[in-house]
């Protein structure tokens, strides 16, 4: 997978400042599942066709390349083991929602996945992690949940039940914002909508009911919007660390319009795991630490 414009290890490093707006990358912690038992043997979305070929061996190696991508971007990756028989566990992105180092459970709609959210789980308890909750509801982790600054935007419509969203909101105490998808090739938030900054976004309108997308626009009205060409190759399954933005090389425009703005736009070839419905952004779940608490005045 060659990637493009990848940058030198320093954590912080920041943008040209004829860019505008100054660009910081903060160091993160992810977790990412090898897809040793990676495959495409069922179809629980559109892009998931078990008649065709699917490499694993060639899907490992482009996972590899992901997870060294990240690395040289100075961020830590944690991994967990695969299971056999769980070929969407790649998918880590979908295994919980950690904010502030508490962990919200996955419940996956569908069959052939559910016992991926007890795995992921049992990782996190041996990990140390404390806080945790086993949800009522289905929800994909953070397939439908992606945290802007202070506040969750949450997707529904396909996958993750909109009684969820107020159970997210009084686990983790920060307010969280619904949106409806309608698109089946974008069943989950983050093939739809992907967070640059603490306050800025990227998506793709079309994917989104009418009222959710006028939400979008009140929230962010300088939002980067997608083109339907950049949408279809899951440019929006990207993960930014605040300045290098990890995204499917295919996505060209929205590189273009990311590097306008001062970020750093990082090509990546999953395009085995886009067999399954996946990119970047969905083999990885950010593990948010605890906040230091705020200094009293
Ligand atoms: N085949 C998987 C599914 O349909 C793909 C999941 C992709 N993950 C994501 N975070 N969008 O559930």
């Amino acid at each position: 997978m060659p990637a493009t414009d990848v940058t030198p290890s320093t954590p912080s490093v920041t943008s040209a400042p004829e860019h505008g707006r100054r660009r910081e990358a903060t160091p993160r912690r992810l977790l990412m599942c090898r897809p040793s038992h990676y495959g495409v043997v069922y179809s629980i979305n559109p892009w998931m066709h078990p008649d065709k070929p699917c490499d694993t061996g060639l899907a490992l190696a482009q996972w590899e390349e992901l997870r060294r991508l990240y690395t040289s971007l100075g961020h830590t990756v944690d991994v967990i083991d695969p299971i056999p028989g769980l070929p969407d566990m790649v998918f880590a992105a979908n295994g919980a929602t950690v904010v502030d180092g508490k962990v919200l459970g996955a419940r996956f709609r569908h069959a052939e996945r559910t016992a991926e959210g007890p795995a992921y789980l049992s990782w996190f308890r041996e990990q140390g992690f404390e806080d945790f909750l086993w949800p009522e509801f289905i929800n994909e982790g953070e397939g439908d949940y992606l945290l802007v600054g202070r506040r969750l935007l949450a997707g529904t419509g396909f996958r993750t039940d909109p009684r969820s969203h107020a159970e997210a909101q009084e686990f983790f105490g920060v307010p969280v914002t619904g949106l409806t998808l309608v698109n089946p090739r974008h069943y989950h938030l983050d093939t739809a909508l992907s967070v640059l900054s603490e306050d800025e976004i990227m998506y793709y309108p079309d994917a989104f009911s009418p009222g959710s997308r006028s939400v979008l626009a009140e929230m962010f009205p300088d939002a980067i919007l997608a083109s339907p060409e950049d949408a279809a190759v899951f440019g929006l399954n990207a993960f930014s660390d605040g300045y290098n933005v990890v995204l499917p090389q295919a996505a060209t425009g929205l590189a273009a319009q990311l590097r306008e703005r001062g970020f750093n736009p990082v090509g990546v070839d999953l395009s085995e795991l886009l067999k399954a419905g996946g990119s970047a952004k969905c083999c990885t779940l950010e593990l948010r630490s605890a906040q230091a608490p705020r200094a009293s005045v």
